[in-house]
């Protein structure tokens, strides 16, 4: 929900919504590629907010060049943007024609980068920069397991004459169904590691846990879990899933029973009931007074 506090108008063409798929909460973090689009945003509101608009047009001609003409001039040109930077800083003539454009010398250098940017922009690959509708629906794409579905939407005000435009962005993200078993969650007493090509968590001592940090379960009906062993386990595991510490109330759990034979597997369902942000810890606990048997989660899915 968009909110302009000063009761202004909001400009349609200013918001910018988007849907990715990353890899975890730190991409979402540095989300590099959106930066760069609200730094676009920004850029085309300062163009507006300072002089610029009295001799250069998007698309039009003008006293200056039109920023489209010069975004497909530098396009290819590697060190476009500094060198943009730099003739909006330093001016001069000689390009376009005979008329010279003022200095600007009172201009920051990320003022510049986002103006930079956002006349790159113009002549850029569309298909990637376009926002999506401001309402709608998404369906989510199946992506790699442990992927994030993120929500970004920022706004960028008009800026006033002599200040810089503002922008507010919100993402929200979306875990994938399936944990990714590798050694980025946090965990006590397991172990994360690759094997044949794929990623599970060793349960080396008599209990242990992992988190699951920026988990919501709402709307989560199960955790299931997929446990494996070399060789039969003798013994019993205790899984539960507890909410806001490794200790905390217990939200869900399942008994895997004593094993017998070689190798194999079993599918365990926690069923949880509780609609809450977490974060959560999932806790094993090997029967007392048995010898131990190492067993691995090779799987682990909301349901
Ligand atoms: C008084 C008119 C005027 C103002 C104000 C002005 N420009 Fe220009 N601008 C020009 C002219 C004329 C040229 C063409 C210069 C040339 O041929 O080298 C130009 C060229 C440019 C270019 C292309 C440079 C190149 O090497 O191709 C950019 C980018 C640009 N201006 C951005 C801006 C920005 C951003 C602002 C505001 C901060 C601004 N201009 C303010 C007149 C102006």
């Amino acid at each position: 929900m968009l909110r302009i506090r000063d009761g202004g108008s909001v400009d349609e063409s200013n918001i910018f919504v988007s849907v990715d798929y990353l890899e975890g909460m730190d991409k979402v973090a540095m989300n590099l590629g959106h930066q760069q689009v609200s730094a676009a945003v920004t850029g085309k509101a300062l163009t507006q907010s300072m002089d610029c608009k009295t001799c250069h047009k998007e698309a039009e001609a003008s006293i200056g060049s039109n920023y489209m003409d010069v975004s497909k001039k530098y396009k290819e040109r590697r060190d476009a943007l500094s060198y943009l930077q730099t003739r909006i800083k330093t001016g001069g003539s000689g390009v376009w024609g005979e008329v010279t454009m003022p200095a600007h010398p009172k201009i920051t250098s990320d003022e510049s980068r986002q103006i930079g940017l956002y006349i790159l922009s113009l002549a850029g690959d569309q298909e990637e920069e376009r926002s999506l509708p401001t309402k709608g629906t998404i369906t989510a794409e199946s992506s790699a397991p442990g992927n994030m579905l993120v929500i970004t939407a920022s706004y960028t005000d008009e800026g006033a004459e002599g200040t810089i435009p503002l922008t507010g962005s919100k993402s929200v993200a979306i875990p994938s169904s399936t944990i990714q078993l590798t050694e980025d969650l946090k965990t006590n007493n397991m172990q994360a590691m690759a094997f044949g090509g794929m990623d599970l968590m060793l349960l080396n001592a008599e209990s242990g846990w992992l988190e699951l940090a920026n988990t919501s379960l709402k709307g989560v009906n199960a955790l299931t879990l997929t446990a494996a062993w070399q060789s039969a386990p003798n013994l019993s595991f205790d899984f539960q899933i507890h909410e806001n510490t490794p200790d905390g109330p217990v939200v869900g759990e399942a008994t895997m029973p004593a094993q017998t034979g070689g190798q194999g597997t079993r599918f365990l369902s926690l069923f949880t009931g509780v609609a809450g942000d977490g974060p959560y810890y999932v806790t094993y606990k090997a029967e007392e007074g048995k010898e131990l048997s190492a067993i691995a989660l090779t799987g682990a899915m909301f349901r």
